[in-house]
């Protein structure tokens, strides 16, 4: 039988406990957020710190960590405008979203880098990615600063759902094998959907 290894995190270096919990919390779903600032500069990032939080309002939260004591882009445009956009990254987009993550400054439009078209949205300001399959226009309700840390948590409410039709199913759900999405993993690794089987909810 293998042993089993008990570290303390905070006895450990701090990077190298952060790349354990990185490869440990996974796979993670990643957000592709499209901003704009308050004058009107497109910015576009991925994070997987990225989750949906309730079902009603439909409600996601992306954490957002600081860059060596600085804001990034997205966290000061969401604070600014109110207003985000999360896109898909299925795995024809991965060098793209790969691209977007970059230290640019805030002058540089990651759409450009990455050669993709910002779409306008219909009830944001800042565009979604039109070759992304599904995007999700959001509001932000709430930004909170994680005690203790320097991330902060973008909580933001769904306004509007595009997916692109071929994608949903008779059973109103998307089809995770058609859509092809790729999801973070440890250090550079990334993972794409393996065997999907279902479970029926147990009835009492
Ligand atoms: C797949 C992936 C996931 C990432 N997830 C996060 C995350 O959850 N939180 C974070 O602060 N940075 C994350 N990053 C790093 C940001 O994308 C990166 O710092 C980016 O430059 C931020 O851009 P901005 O300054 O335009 O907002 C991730 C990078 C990649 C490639």
């Amino acid at each position: 039988m293998s042993q089993l290894v008990s570290l303390n995190p905070e006895e450990m270096e701090p990077r190298d406990a952060y790349r354990l919990f990185l490869s440990i919390v996974a796979p993670r779903p990643i957000a592709w957020v499209s901003t704009v600032s308050k004058d009107g500069r497109l910015n576009l990032a991925p994070f997987s710190f990225y989750t949906g939080v309730s079902s009603k309002p439909l409600t996601a939260l992306i954490s957002v960590g600081a860059r060596r004591g600085n804001l990034k882009d997205t966290l000061r445009n969401a604070q600014e405008t109110g207003e985000f956009v999360i896109n898909v990254v299925n795995e024809d987009l991965a060098p793209a979203m790969n691209l977007t993550s970059g230290e640019w400054p805030a002058d540089i439009d990651e759409f450009a880098i990455a050669h993709l078209t910002p779409q306008p949205s219909v009830d944001v300001k800042p565009p979604r990615v039109a070759e992304s399959p599904i995007s999700l226009e959001a509001k932000v309700s709430q930004v909170v600063p994680v005690e203790g840390t320097s991330s902060t948590l973008i909580i933001g409410r769904i306004l509007r759902i595009h997916l692109r039709n071929d994608l949903l199913r008779d059973n109103g759900l998307v089809d995770p094998l058609l859509l092809r999405p790729i999801t973070r993993l440890g250090g550079d690794e990334y993972g794409t959907v393996g065997r999907v089987f279902s479970m029926p909810h147990p009835s009492l």
